[in-house]
């Protein structure tokens, strides 16, 4: 029997995770680092990941930084090897970069359609792909936690958003899909599904009172999530206590989906 703390450890794991250079990805990227994991911070904010100073916050351990666009293919394959070299392997992927361009469906331009397309369901599918390469080239398994969204499973919420709501019901079944795949190799693959989370990523919203009323009606717990409620139960996913767990799609959103 593993002691009850040490299944939630990811000791020595090396993390990798996209979008992490603020929000919930920095959330996830300091948690896991706190359960003992090296981790590799992925953004394409070359700016907010050099602000970056663990050492200074004076947690220690080895981690690395990369500036990435998970939409370009050669560069996730170049840093997803990089990582490997620096580090020795790859166990675990926190899937997690994604934007938002919200808009009516009648008013929204085929580009925007395209660019929330390209780094929510492309981007995730490529790192994905580079890191469960290499985790089956090892021939050691590993753990993939995608973000996806209460959006991915619901075509509701609080102001049109097709093409993110889209985007997110993609990511809900890649990630299934991808879980059933790679289930013979070793590899879990989860997501996390919040609901609006206090973050840069919805500040335009939280500065409107009318608004974030609507969101509080519309979630039972009447509030947004913190980014590092999202980051735990990802933490979770990724670790020896969700062993049995995959294809699964972990709802963090005060009861939104269960209405
Ligand atoms: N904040 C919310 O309300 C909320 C709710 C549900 C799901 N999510 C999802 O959570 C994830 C993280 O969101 P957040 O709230 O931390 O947002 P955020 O905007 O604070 O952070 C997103 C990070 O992703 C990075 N990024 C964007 N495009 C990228 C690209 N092409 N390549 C590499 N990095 C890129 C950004 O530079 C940024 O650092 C996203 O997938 C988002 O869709 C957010």
């Amino acid at each position: 029997m593993t002691a009850a703390m040490d299944l939630f450890r990811l000791d020595d794991k090396v993390v990798l995770i996209t979008g992490a250079a603020q929000g919930i990805g920095l959330a996830a990227a300091k948690l896991c680092r706190q359960a003992g994991a090296r981790v590799v911070l992925l953004d394409q904010n070359h700016e907010a990941l050099q602000a970056i100073d663990f050492e200074a916050s004076g947690e220690g351990g080895t981690w690395s930084r990369h500036v990435l666009d998970v939409t370009r293919e050669d560069q996730v394959c170049e840093v997803f090897e990089r990582a490997v070299v620096s580090h020795g392997r790859i166990d675990v992927l926190i899937n997690n970069a994604g934007i938002a361009l919200r808009d009516a469906a009648v008013d929204l331009s085929r580009e925007a359609w395209e660019r929330v397309m390209d780094v929510n369901v492309t981007g995730m599918f490529l790192c994905a792909r580079e890191a469960a390469r290499r985790m089956i080239g090892a021939g050691h398994g590993g753990a993939v936690v995608n973000t996806a969204s209460i959006m991915g499973l619901s075509g509701g919420g609080v102001y049109p958003n097709i093409s993110y709501q889209t985007s997110k019901g993609a990511v809900v079944n890649m990630t299934r899909a991808l879980a059933v795949e790679w289930a013979p190799h070793a590899i879990r693959v989860n997501a996390v599904a919040p609901t609006y989370v206090d973050t840069q990523f919805v500040a335009a919203l939280t500065r409107q009172p009318e608004l974030m009323a609507r969101i509080a009606a519309v979630t039972p717990l009447r509030r947004l999530a913190t980014a590092q409620e999202v980051a735990a139960a990802m933490v979770f996913l990724a670790s020896p206590a969700a062993a049995m767990t995959t294809g699964h799609i972990l709802a963090v959103d005060g009861g939104f989906l269960a209405q």
